[in-house]
């Protein structure tokens, strides 16, 4: 099962891949959760990545398609994986496609989270995610059951430091310049289905497990 979540910044990918990857059991490769991790651990990678996220703005091509071959090459990779956030340009997808077809797969689904502007930014801008194993949740739409605190582990909910006005709608700008036009390259695959985003997390995630089938 090789899956990618497309979607605007706060769409839900994070949301519904915790939820895939439960129901599935394949591995979810996130590139920003794999940036965001550099940059805790103060690697290399994470500064050079961290100047574009703080902007909004797209971390280079070369870099982010190295980073997620390298990862799709790993061993639990090998029975299907569920992308999020990769592909994000049609040269990333294009990479994408080449490093597959040399093993001889390829992407079987494609799940284009819809959700509108206003929504996508009300969900940014209000998300806290848990500083230690990462859940995430919103201070209305998903509340935490103690406020501030990880329902999984007790830890801190801390706010995205992308996750500001300024920030966040650029992050959509971006998107729609730079990310939008993958729904025609995956079209023109025939691989494509649109998920209506915009109603609660378990009536999207039912019709995504629609598609995927038991
Ligand atoms: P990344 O971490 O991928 O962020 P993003 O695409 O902007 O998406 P988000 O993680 O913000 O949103 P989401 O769709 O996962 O929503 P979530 O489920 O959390 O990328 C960050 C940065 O890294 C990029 O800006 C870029 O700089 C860099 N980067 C990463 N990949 C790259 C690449 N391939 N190329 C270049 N640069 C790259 O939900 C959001 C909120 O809404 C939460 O609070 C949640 O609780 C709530 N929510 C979720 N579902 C629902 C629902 N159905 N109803 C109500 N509320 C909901
Ligand atoms: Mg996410």
């Amino acid at each position: 099962m090789n899956v990618v979540l497309l979607g605007p910044p706060g769409a839900g990918k994070g949301t519904q891949a915790a939820r895939i990857v439960e129901k599935y059991g394949v591995p979810h490769i996130s590139t920003g959760d794999i940036f965001r991790a550099n940059i805790k651990a103060g690697t290399e990678l994470g500064k050079r990545a961290q100047e574009y996220m703080n902007r909004g703005e797209l971390v280079p091509d070369e870099l982010v398609v190295e980073i997620a071959t390298d990862r799709l090459a790993a061993d639990d990779c090998k029975e299907g994986f569920l992308l999020d956030g990769f592909p994000r340009t049609v040269f990333q997808a294009e990479k994408l496609d080449e490093f597959l077809a040399s093993k001889g797969r390829k992407i079987e689904h494609v799940l284009n989270i819809e959700v509108g502007r206003d929504d996508l930014m009300a969900r940014l801008t209000g998300r806290r995610v848990c500083k230690s194993c990462g859940a995430s949740f919103h201070v209305v739409n998903i509340p935490p059951k103690q406020e501030g605190i990880c329902d999984n582990c007790g830890a801190e909910l801390v706010q995205r430091a992308d996750d500001n006005e300024e920030t966040a709608s650029n992050r959509i700008e971006v998107y729609n310049r730079e990310t939008k036009p993958l729904i025609d390259y995956y079209e023109k695959a025939g691989n494509i289905v649109n998920i209506d985003g915009g109603k609660a997390a378990e009536d999207v995630f039912a019709a995504i497990a629609d598609r995927l089938g038991e």
